[in-house]
């Protein structure tokens, strides 16, 4: 067997965005993109399932269930069809945390829908990162942020959760609102960040950013040189 019969072996039929590809078995869903010629702009970042850019949707052969995937972080499989979600749209509050007067009771003021979840646990289970999603709504309301922080620290802001809410929320950015509130009013302020800024405000680095800011492009690409 020669060597262009070997790599016709490891070739396995996927659809992608509805048109059918020959791609290399092994290949991440991402590759498979990019191997059939498609421009993959939007929705890749750090291809190591961090970004949460890559939010996927894709169904199996044979198998009615509709699936969700980090798409760099997934293997395509024989018979797989796929469609990377470019982004999907969500409600965000704007609200400044510093001003937050009673950030619990708030939590309805910013996301009402908050209230309404139904416990059906479709956002849990479509979690690439494993998180008890709903679980973490559930603690938000309760007023439990810090649980909520504990819960969703491994978020990857994929919004995959979103796309399987039937009560219309995005459980993500509830979670981000908790977080935010809970660092912001229920924590100390971290001692080193405080020297720290003591120390900007006291001019320790004035010197050293002005003769920074003084330099030309070619001069600061110089400086940014590793010096070997
Ligand atoms: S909680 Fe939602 S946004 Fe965060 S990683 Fe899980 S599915 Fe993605
Ligand atoms: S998918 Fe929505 S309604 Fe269902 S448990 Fe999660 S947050 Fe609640
Ligand atoms: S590209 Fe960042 S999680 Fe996939």
């Amino acid at each position: 067997m020669d060597n262009s019969q070997n790599e016709r072996k490891t070739m396995i039929h996927v659809s992608i965005n509805g048109r059918e590809y020959e791609v290399p078995a092994g290949s991440t869903m991402v590759q498979a993109m990019w191997y059939t010629g498609h421009e993959v702009i939007h929705g890749i970042g750090c291809l190591g399932g961090v970004c949460g850019a890559c939010a996927t949707v894709y169904r199996i052969k044979g198998d009615f269930r509709l699936r969700n995937a980090l798409a760099c972080q997934t293997l395509v499989q024989e018979g797989m069809s796929f469609s990377m979600l470019d982004s999907y749209p969500i409600q965000r509050a704007h609200y400044d945390v510093a001003t937050l007067s009673d950030p619990k009771e708030e939590l309805f003021t910013f996301y009402p829908e908050s209230a309404t979840c139904r416990n059906c646990n479709a956002c849990t289970e479509v979690c690439p990162q494993g998180i008890d999603v709903r679980d973490s709504v559930w603690r938000a309301n309760f007023g439990d942020f810090k649980a909520v922080a504990d819960l969703t620290m491994s978020c990857v802001m994929c919004g995959l959760c979103v796309s399987r809410c039937i009560a219309e929320m995005a459980p993500h950015e509830i979670a981000l609102y908790a977080r935010r509130a809970y660092g912001a009013k229920e924590l100390p302020f971290p001692a080193n960040l405080r020297a720290r800024l003591d120390e900007i405000k006291g001019g320790t680095f004035s010197r050293e950013m002005d003769r920074l800011l003084s330099l030309s492009p070619d001069e600061l690409k110089k400086e940014c040189e590793v010096k070997s």
